[in-house]
């Protein structure tokens, strides 16, 4: 009798230890998903995908900077991150913001941006801020010029806040990319938007997607602003007039990769576009505006309509004339550049704000711009220096120009 009692409640116990198991298994199962889930709720508005779970366990665990990578040695190279931004364009609209990991994508044999080139691009940048916080900067303007870039080449353009929320979450999902504050890098922001569609007769695709990837930059200028020696290039042309030169449009810079690739042979690191029909005024470099301070200390960058419109040039303008400075937007010939109209010459985008030129060469003759023995002129440093504090916080943002990722 003793014998089977025991025996009973040995499998009591058993059944009740399972069952307690049971219990704790369950329960911590339920509390992972519903972490998950409340953090879905929280972006729901900005991620509608299969990986939204992904993004807000990327988000809720990464600290600014966290790869831990040689920042100060990066350049400017492609790098693969943790993910990158995907919409598509089907049926006459966009759809929902999806992210992925693998950075090849499937593209349609026929896509009218591989056979016609309907592609275009932006270029911007996040900044780890004094305060801790990730900012982008100017990337409204972005959003305007690539809607503007879209229309001249038959594409549909996206809203602003569509474009900025793929921003913020290319960003969100790759803070561990940002260059810490102090590094002076950058988390540098590629959009592109091309036609996937097929069409084999000319004519715009029916679809199309955007890709936003992102990777972390170095500060160009580690040991401050370095001259360089620019060559004015005179057997091609970059933009015609009336053409897509002020579109970001991807043909502008497989038209201009020979003369580039031949002027850096030549020791050239950048090289000026004068205009197609006259070849007599200054356009702009191969991925930079052109902009120079005159003797009487005025701000003067060319007018045209060939040009892209740079929004670091638009930046330091607007500083410009927050400085009190004279600013200016007039046809420049080359010959006054040659002649030394001009104390202060620079190329500016996004990638480096401003690159000093110190020299340039033209028909075999060569003009040293400014004082030889100076690096850089007082005007374009000081220029230079009110927009590196802004980007990262350290001066007020009194124009609203930075945005910040959540
Ligand atoms: C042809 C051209 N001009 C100028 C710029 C500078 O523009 P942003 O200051 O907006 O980078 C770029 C780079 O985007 C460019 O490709």
């Amino acid at each position: 009798m003793n014998m089977i009692v025991t025996i009973f409640v040995i499998i009591f116990i058993i059944s009740e230890l399972k069952a307690l198991k049971q219990i704790s298994s369950s329960s911590s199962s339920s509390s992972s998903s519903y972490i998950k889930s409340n953090n879905n709720n929280n972006n729901n508005n900005k991620l509608k995908s299969s990986s939204s779970s992904l993004y807000a366990i990327l988000k809720t665990n990464t600290v600014v900077g966290s790869k831990n990578l040689d920042w100060p040695n990066l350049g400017f190279e492609y790098r693969q991150t943790d993910s990158f931004v995907k919409i598509d364009y089907k049926n006459g609209q966009w759809g929902d913001i999806h992210t992925r990991t693998n950075p090849y994508i499937d593209i349609h044999i026929g896509a009218t941006a591989l056979h016609y080139g309907q592609a275009c691009f932006e270029g911007l940048k996040a900044f780890h801020c004094k305060d801790g916080k990730v900012r982008i900067f100017r990337g409204k303007e972005n959003a305007a010029r690539i809607a503007r870039s879209c229309e001249r080449i038959c594409m549909p353009p996206l809203s602003e806040q569509k474009f900025m929320n793929a921003v913020n979450i290319a960003v969100s999902q790759n803070l561990a990319y940002v260059p810490p504050y102090g590094s002076g890098g950058a988390l540098y922001i590629r959009p592109v938007l091309f036609g996937t569609g097929p069409r084999i007769g000319l004519q715009p695709a029916d679809e199309y997607s955007l890709v936003v990837m992102v990777l972390p930059v170095a500060d160009y200028y580690k040991g401050g602003l370095k001259p360089v020696t620019a060559v004015v290039i005179d057997e091609y042309d970059r933009a015609a007039p009336r053409g897509v030169g002020a579109a970001k449009v991807a043909g502008n810079y497989a038209a201009d990769l020979l003369p580039n690739m031949g002027a850096k042979k030549a020791g050239y690191p950048i090289a000026l576009y004068l205009d197609a029909k006259t070849n007599t005024y200054v356009e702009e470099f191969s991925t930079s505006n052109f902009l120079a301070i005159d003797k009487n200390g005025a701000y003067v960058t060319p007018k045209s309509d060939a040009i892209l419109a740079s929004i670091t040039n638009k930046s330091l303008m607007e500083l410009a004339a927050d400085e009190g400075m004279k600013v200016e937007m007039r046809p420049i010939k080359i010959d006054e550049v040659m002649n030394g109209v001009f104390g202060e010459i620079a190329a500016c985008g996004t990638a480096v704000v401003v690159t000093p030129v110190n020299k340039i060469m033209y028909k075999n003759t060569v003009a040293v711009i400014g004082d030889k023995n100076t690096s850089v002129g007082p005007t374009l440093k000081k220029l230079y220096n009110r927009v590196r504090s802004l980007q990262q916080g350290e001066e007020e943002d009194k124009f609203g120009w930075m945005t910040e990722v959540n």
